[in-house]
């Protein structure tokens, strides 16, 4: 009898330890989370899209799979590389003069940070400023201290601490490229110590062929590559000129029109195939915090297939966005999965990458709503398929179970 009425108070105890465990953390994707403390799981975050109704507190993914580590060692131009547009451009810096920076940021965290989140493309608009070379969203080719976000070598140096930590790991620089001072690109790279790191112009494909495999990159340490949208440089400076390697659909609003996947004016159309590498620009002309979920959610993965029939049946390589935290579930790192899976193994998501060529493809559960239901707390979410449901059930059958015996002895 008293063992009995133990082990129902042990169950009690337990039950309401995993049911608190699992209220405030381990929270799976589209689970009903908490904005104030994030109880999303590891490569999730608590977010909202209200913009299109779904003002359900909801986990996000801001981190993609890293393509490698389900298949690894095919050539650079099988992979897809998530990419922050303007990546420097950080929401709260302040302008050296102290003040705000004129016009709004495009992404919400550091560089070290987006490293660590996986994104592996960076853009970064670099000028000449105050006798040195710094990161800059201005206009006109002209750097201000009301449009200048920090100098370059700040910047770099984060990248060279990642790539020395993470000696597997393949970073592409996108220069957007202001600087006219003599081999300024040249010197601030040198003084950054990212040089040893740089994969060299001579081994770029220059008529279609593949990459250098990702193994071969890892090994001989080449991996920093480094595109400038300045041709002249890659004669002067060794930096290879952007378009010479890649195609480039329009960015900005142009650019996000359904149904079509125009380049930019600088790149060679996008079904050139003697460009090996692809990429895909996918924001709005005015970054726009608010509407960025919309963008980095369903529309993105659309303009993904759009562009992968513009490009001659290519995926993209790099896809660009602004806040790429933001979506209304998958974001911008679903469709990072969805072009390495169709590249990398040939299934839908590179997540279901099986063996000798099989595919693991899931079925899915509906999607949860995109509202709290009326009066609704964040722990009574309504999911279909939430875990700490699952939990709530399995607690409630211990008690009923632990209460039917201790009544029938
Ligand atoms: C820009 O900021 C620097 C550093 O605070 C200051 O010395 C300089 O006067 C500022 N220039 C202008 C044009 O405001
Ligand atoms: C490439 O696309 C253009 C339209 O942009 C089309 O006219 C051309 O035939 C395509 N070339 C190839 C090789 O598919
Ligand atoms: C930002 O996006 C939202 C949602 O799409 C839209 O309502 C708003 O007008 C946009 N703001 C700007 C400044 O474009
Ligand atoms: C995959 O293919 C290899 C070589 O054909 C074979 O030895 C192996 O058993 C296969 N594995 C599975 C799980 O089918």
């Amino acid at each position: 009898m008293d063992t009995q009425r133990f082990d129902y108070n042990l169950l009690i105890i337990a039950g309401t330890l995993l049911y608190l465990l699992q209220s405030s953390s381990s929270l799976k994707i589209g689970e009903t989370c908490s904005t104030s403390n994030n109880n999303c799981d590891s490569g999730l975050r608590c977010g909202t899209c209200p913009a299109s109704g779904n003002t359900r507190p909801r986990c996000v993914r801001i981190q993609p799979l890293g393509p490698t580590s389900k298949v690894n060692g095919l050539p650079f131009n099988r992979y897809t590389w998530l990419t922050t547009h303007n990546s420097f451009a950080v929401s709260g810096t302040k302008s050296p003069s102290g003040g705000m920076l004129l016009g709004p940021a495009n992404q919400e965290d550091s560089v070290t940070s987006q490293l660590q989140n996986g994104v592996r493309g960076l853009m970064l608009d670099m000028y000449d400023f105050n006798n040195d070379i710094w990161l800059c969203h201005s206009f006109g080719g002209q750097c201000y201290n009301i449009t200048a976000y920090t100098p370059a070598i700040n910047v770099l140096r984060e990248i060279e601490k990642f790539l020395k930590a993470n000696p597997s790991e393949i970073i592409t620089i996108f220069i957007e490229d202001y600087v006219s001072s003599p081999n300024g690109l040249s010197k601030v790279f040198a003084a950054s110590g990212l040089n040893k790191y740089q994969f060299p112009v001579n081994r770029m494909p220059k008529n279609g062929e593949d990459w250098p495999t990702i193994t071969d990159m890892v090994k001989q340490n080449q991996r920093l590559i480094v595109f400038t949208s300045k041709s002249a440089k890659e004669a002067s400076e060794g930096i290879a000129y952007e378009w010479r390697y890649i195609v480039e659909n329009q960015y900005g609003q142009e650019g996000q029109i359904a149904g079509s996947c125009p380049s930019r004016s600088e790149s060679s159309p996008m079904n050139t195939t003697s460009r090996s590498l692809v990429l895909q620009n996918y924001f709005s002309t005015n970054p726009n915090v608010t509407g960025a979920c919309i963008d980095n959610s369903a529309s993105l993965i659309a303009m993904m297939n759009t562009c992968h029939l513009a490009a001659g049946n290519r995926w993209p390589n790099y896809i660009a966005v602004d806040f790429y935290q933001r979506s209304d579930g998958g974001g911008a790192s679903e469709a990072i999965d969805v072009a390495n899976g169709h590249s990398t193994c040939g299934c839908l998501n590179i997540a279901y990458c099986g063996v000798n060529g099989t595919c693991n493809t899931p079925v899915l559960s509906p999607p949860p709503p995109a509202q709290l239901s009326p009066g609704g707390s964040s722990r009574s979410s309504g999911t279909s398929f939430s875990i700490h449901n699952a939990y709530q059930l399995r607690w409630l059958v211990g008690i009923v179970l632990s209460t039917w015996i201790f009544i029938s002895l």
